[in-house]
């Protein structure tokens, strides 16, 4: 799928979501029209205006009564007031209410975690189907030219270091492929065949960096002391196997990439296919605890 149909589904899914947010906030503006008064109301207005002479005469009555009462402070009999009929409670209509404010907020909440959790799906969906960055560790890292990457190890003094592979390239002696046959993976045959392995710089032992050692011209790992010579097969040390390997593909243009998406396990403990022994004094002292 290319960058620019994942762009657009992203844009329709934000789209559809940010339209449903909103009619959720707005679903209760269809009410009729706010302000207006229920028929109840009017109702209860109306019967209200027919007892205003009603209460203009219980007024009377009231001055009556009133008066007798100071008669009856005088002396007189007691005058009774004229009763009037509670109103009866009538409960407020929600729709001429409107949207109360708990209900504001209800909804508001309910709409924004709606929004929050449909950006975050839109998020992740559309980072499920971004293309996948490729170049970077776990995936096939471009280390140059073979020429140059070729001078590159000759020119630092035998091992050339890829840092976005992790992978140290040394060269394999072509002379040695009949050894290696049948031992060494078919997928790593077509690096050798052109000279060259790619060795994981992660010690097999307990994962330490594996550092090279330019007087041995062997990888020497400072963490326990384990050996391997150049093409990384184990020489001493409590590494359980050689030094893991990456495959290498080239390009019709020469271009050289590291396959970092396969890891490929050491050769056991006791190859030997290029027989290159120390040739110098050693980094680290070998340990075989
Ligand atoms: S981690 Fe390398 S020898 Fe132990």
């Amino acid at each position: 799928m290319s960058a620019t149909a994942v762009i657009i589904i992203a844009i329709a899914a934000v789209v559809v979501l940010a339209g449903g947010a909103f009619a959720t906030l707005a679903r209760r503006s269809d009410v009729r029209g706010a302000g207006a008064l229920s028929d109840e109301t009017v109702a209860r207005d109306r019967a209200a205006r027919k007892a205003a002479g009603v209460s203009a005469s219980a007024s009377a009555d009231r001055a009556a009564a009133e008066a007798a009462g100071k008669e009856a402070r005088t002396g007189t009999a007691l005058a009774k007031v004229a009763e009037t009929a509670p109103e009866p409670f009538v409960p407020a209509d929600p729709d001429a209410i409107g949207v109360s404010r708990r209900q504001f907020f209800n909804r508001a909440t309910i709409s924004l975690m709606s929004a929050g959790i449909g950006a975050f799906a839109a998020a992740s969906f559309v980072a499920f189907l971004w293309p996948t960055k490729t170049g970077g560790f776990g995936g096939k890292v471009s280390i140059g030219r073979y020429d140059d990457v070729i001078s590159g190890i000759r020119n630092s003094g035998g091992f050339f270091y890829a840092p976005e592979a992790r992978a140290w390239i040394t060269e394999y002696p072509v002379d040695a492929i009949p050894k290696a046959e049948g031992i060494y993976a078919p997928a790593l045959m077509t690096g050798m065949q052109q000279g060259l392995i790619a060795s994981y710089q992660k010690c097999p032992h307990l994962g330490c960096r594996v550092p090279e050692c330019s007087s041995s011209q062997w990888f020497e790992c400072g963490c326990h002391g384990s050996q391997y010579n150049r093409v990384g097969e184990k020489k001493g040390g409590p590494a359980p196997r050689g030094m893991d390997h990456f495959p290498l593909e080239f390009t019709a243009a020469g271009e050289v990439f590291v396959d970092t998406g396969t890891i490929v396990q050491g050769v056991p403990i006791g190859v030997n296919t290029t027989g290159q022994e120390a040739e110098g004094p050693h980094c680290v002292g070998a340990s075989d605890h």
